[in-house]
């Protein structure tokens, strides 16, 4: 059997400048340069500046995964690249500086899905999980259940309605005080807290139903807030705990229903959201009865990154040289939520 192709994986959706070198199910090298502190001032990402500091620091990213890869760019086999959903400007940083490398290089070049990419993290090593699971990628921008009976075409269970998981965590930390990104300080603080001090609702009531909905207790954190006034002082931690429990219970609970109802023997998450410890603990609590398999990457490869875009390349029909050139990046998902 011929080994698989040593990938440099790029990605630049949102506000991480990232690249990998992949290989099979191995991950020898992934480098993220995140551009979170630029955005602080602005309390979120402003796609021009997340595009023109992608410009600036794509090849240096690149440098640095060969290197820390020991490999040169006349060594890669195949470029991936993540081509949607995202800010369209970043993407397209991704986009030309893939096509430029594998074009110079005369090798083919994939073009992924970020969603795909999310879910596809599970398959890499040390986790390596294999197919049928669930999986609930929640991130700043998307939250989706997929069943995975295969890597190369997740099938869509169900999806948020209106805000994202993340969504809704950066907004809470911001009404709560605290910076952007919002979702490790929210975490942080509700550490401190009590999770039961506060009911926030939690959106689309039972668990038959797939789909999720956060505007609802957004709103009601903001109405709480309001109320607190300075107040909100002395309780900070518990609102912030409770706040977090309402946004990852139905995470947590509707992907295990899932699991149950499609009879698969695991469950894996991915997004930024799956970094968040109280989400991962309450899978862990709500799988165990059942005796599910739950599968939780490194945190570095649930927030955005670029190994798991080499994982989805490889689940994706490359476009062989020269070919590739007239592609380009697209900021939307399409309507079956992932190009796979
Ligand atoms: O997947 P990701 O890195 O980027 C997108 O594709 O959007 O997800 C970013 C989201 C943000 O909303 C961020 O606040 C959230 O993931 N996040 C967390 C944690 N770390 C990142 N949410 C809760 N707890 C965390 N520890
Ligand atoms: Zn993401």
């Amino acid at each position: 059997m011929t080994d698989p192709p040593l990938i440099l994986a790029i990605e630049t959706s949102c506000d991480e400048t990232a690249a990998a070198i992949v290989r099979g199910r191995a991950v020898l090298a992934s480098v993220v340069a995140s551009q979170a502190e630029l955005h602080t001032p602005y309390g979120g990402v402003v796609p021009e500046v997340a595009a023109r500091h992608h410009l600036g620091t794509v090849n240096a990213v690149v440098d640095e995964a060969l290197a820390r890869a020991g490999f040169t760019l006349g060594d890669i086999e195949l470029v991936a690249v993540t081509q949607r959903p995202g800010l369209i400007g970043a993407l397209l940083i991704g986009v030309a500086t893939a096509k430029a490398l594998a074009y110079a290089m005369g090798v083919p070049l994939v073009m992924v899905d970020h969603l795909h990419g999310h879910i596809c993290a599970a398959w890499l090593a040390p986790l390596a999980l294999d197919p049928p699971f669930v999986s609930l990628v929640a991130s700043g921008g998307h939250t989706r259940l997929d069943l995975v009976r295969d890597y190369a075409s997740p099938r869509l269970l169900g999806q948020t309605r209106d805000d994202a998981a993340g969504e809704a965590i950066d907004k809470g930390a911001r009404l709560l005080g605290l910076g952007y990104p919002g979702g490790p300080a929210l975490e942080r603080l509700a550490a401190r807290g009590n999770p039961e001090a506060y009911r926030f609702p939690v959106g689309l009531g039972g668990d038959a139903e797939r789909d999720f909905s956060f505007a609802g207790v957004k709103t009601a954190l903001l109405y709480a807030v309001r109320e607190l006034g300075e107040g909100l002082d002395g309780v900070r931690a518990d609102v912030a705990a409770s706040y977090q429990d309402a946004v990852m219970r139905p995470l947590a609970s509707r992907l295990v229903a899932a699991a149950l109802e499609h009879d698969v023997p695991a469950v894996a998450i991915g997004g930024g959201v799956a970094a968040n410890g109280r989400l991962r603990e309450m899978v862990t609590h709500m799988a165990a009865p059942h005796g599910l398999t739950v599968a939780f990457p490194d945190r570095a490869l649930c927030t955005d990154n670029a190994a798991m875009i080499g994982a989805a390349a490889q689940f994706t029909a490359p476009v062989p040289w020269p070919r590739f050139l007239s592609l380009d990046a697209v900021a939307t998902a399409p309507p079956g939520g992932i190009a796979a």
